[in-house]
């Protein structure tokens, strides 16, 4: 399991007088719990030293774009929680706007899906020119970066005008406020996690290698998002996550009956759990004898989802579905059978790994291929979806 963190903050620092302060932000995001990991562009290292970077953020500082790598930086940097770049100067802004991806810090702006805050800090000429403002406006209005306004004030040429970035305590109280943004508060959503287990004697059962990383990573996102998370866990051996409500169970039965219990205080259920399919058609209380003829018969277990769907036919439902082949095919044929709100398609290689191939389709039968991301990404992703279905349903 990854460490209990609040967040990762990517900080690029341009190559502003206002550098100095981009250090601030540094030490301030870190007292508040953010792991923060800081890019500088080749320029900036003109005003601010990767060394201090490196100890202040007590990580690797990424600054040179061509160095050996397995993964290239861009990408590798891609999971966080936001971006800022503070101070963003003139020319990182106006390159930005344009698409251009020549350094580590543009690239990684491009590259990312998470919020992308910046700070703009330049002479007040540079502020009002017409094709910065203009880029201002295309990146907020199309890109949906959040703009940190400066202000007036002293400026480096020892000018008064408006240009200066704003103070470090006002740039991180914004993120934070971002980052903290508890968009499903008052909400109780059901996730499932594990495989399930049927016991074939005393002692044996049948299972799958189910390793419940994806459904756990799921509630904990449900839980950063101020939701109220009941866990409905198959065995697993992970540790519960922190403020969630966990409920364990061993076989498929066990697990749709605390799916229907629990269920009825929540608004969602995310079936992220692998339960078998089969089991023994009777349970036998002994162990048995290794030289006694032992042939077991086996039935289906209950389908989770589909009695779940009858008994709560206006509860956003999602389900995961393992395929071997024809893989959007299968997925939308269980959506629809089981009638879903989305389902996860993935495939077996996913067993016990922190990276998933995924193709999700919804309701309006809309697909999405997410390719090979991490489960965290992917949970992100599932959260907002299920986000948006909980606003449409109720607007
Ligand atoms: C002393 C000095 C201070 C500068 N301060 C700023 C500034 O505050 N804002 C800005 O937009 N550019 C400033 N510049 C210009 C940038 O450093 C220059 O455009 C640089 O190429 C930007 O690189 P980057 O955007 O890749 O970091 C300054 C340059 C110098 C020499």
């Amino acid at each position: 399991m990854e460490r209990e963190k609040k967040g990762e903050v990517i900080l690029g620092i341009t190559a502003s007088i206002a550098a100095y302060k981009g250090l601030e932000v540094v030490r301030l995001l870190r007292k508040e719990g953010y792991d923060v990991k800081v890019i500088l562009t080749p320029d900036a290292k003109q005003f601010v030293s990767p060394l201090v970077a490196g100890v202040l953020s007590n990580n690797e500082v990424y600054s040179e774009f061509f160095v050996p790598q397995t993964v290239p930086i861009h990408v590798k940097l891609t999971d966080a929680d936001l971006v800022l770049v503070a101070p963003a100067s003139y020319d990182f802004i106006n390159k930005v706007a344009a698409g251009i991806a020549d350094n580590v810090l543009l690239a990684t702006v491009a590259t990312t899906r998470a919020p992308v805050v910046l700070a703009p800090a330049m002479e007040e000429r540079l502020w009002e020119n017409k094709v910065l403002q203009e880029n201002i406006r295309k990146l907020s209005e199309v890109m949906g970066y959040k703009i940190i306004e400066p202000e007036e004030g002293e400026l480096a040429s020892g000018k008064i005008g408006k240009g200066r970035m704003r103070n470090p305590e006002e740039i991180v109280r914004f993120v934070k406020e971002i980052l903290d943004k508890k968009s499903l508060a008052g909400r109780t959503i059901v996730v499932t996690a594990g495989p399930t287990r049927e016991y074939i004697d005393a002692v044996r059962f049948i299972s799958n290698p189910a390793s419940g990383k994806m459904g756990y990573t799921i509630a904990e996102e449900v839980r950063d998002r101020g939701g109220h998370v009941i866990l409905v866990s198959g065995p697993t051996g992970l540790e519960k996550p922190i403020g969630v409500e966990t409920v364990q169970v061993e076989s498929t039965e066990e697990m749709l009956n605390a799916v229907i219990e629990n269920l009825e205080k929540g608004t969602a259920l995310i079936m992220c759990a692998a339960p078998t399919d089969f089991r023994p058609v009777k349970r036998y209380e002994k162990k048995f004898k290794k030289d006694v003829k032992f042939e077991p018969k086996f039935e289906p277990t209950p389908d989770v989802l589909e009695i779940t769907r009858k008994r709560y036919p206006d509860k956003i439902m999602v389900g995961f579905a393992l395929e071997t082949e024809f893989m959007v095919w299968n997925g939308v044929e269980k959506l629809k059978k089981k009638g879903l709100d989305m389902i996860v398609v993935n495939n077996p290689k996913t067993f016990g790994r922190d990276d998933i191939e995924a193709i999700i389709v919804d309701r309006e039968l809309e697909i999405w291929d997410i390719g090979r991301t991490s489960k965290r990404k992917l949970g992100k992703i599932i959260v907002d979806k299920v986000e948006n279905f909980l606003f449409f349903d109720e607007n």
